[in-house]
């Protein structure tokens, strides 16, 4: 197995959005709610602390890097969370 093959290949085949089509998932237009942080794009539609799209004074749909500094917690609460594709 050639790994330098493998990775390229797997980031060619991640699925890539736009602020745009970001804003779409944002809990109120597309029954997906997703949010984006540092590049990567989440799917935290399970999440019942993002119904309907918000989470204490946030709107998911977003890039939300910056307002994570402000946030009581650190960026591990994604890891239980699908990343579904990259920012673009
Ligand atoms: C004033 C700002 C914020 C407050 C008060 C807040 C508060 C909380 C609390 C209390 C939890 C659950 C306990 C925990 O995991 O520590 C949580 C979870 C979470 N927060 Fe925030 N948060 C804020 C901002 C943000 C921002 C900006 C993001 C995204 C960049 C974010 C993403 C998440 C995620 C993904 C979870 C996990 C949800 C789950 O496990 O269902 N939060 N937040």
């Amino acid at each position: 197995m050639n790994y330098k093959i493998k990775a390229f290949q797997t980031s060619q085949m991640e699925a890539k959005y736009t602020l745009q089509q970001l804003a779409l998932r944002n809990g109120q237009d597309k029954p997906e709610i997703w949010v984006a942080y540092l590049g990567k794009i989440y799917d935290v539609s399970e999440s019942r602390l993002w119904r309907n799209g918000k989470h204490y004074e946030h709107w998911a749909g977003q890039d939300l890097s910056e307002e994570l500094k402000d946030a009581p917690h650190t960026e591990s609460v994604f890891q239980k969370f699908k990343q579904v594709g990259v920012l673009v």
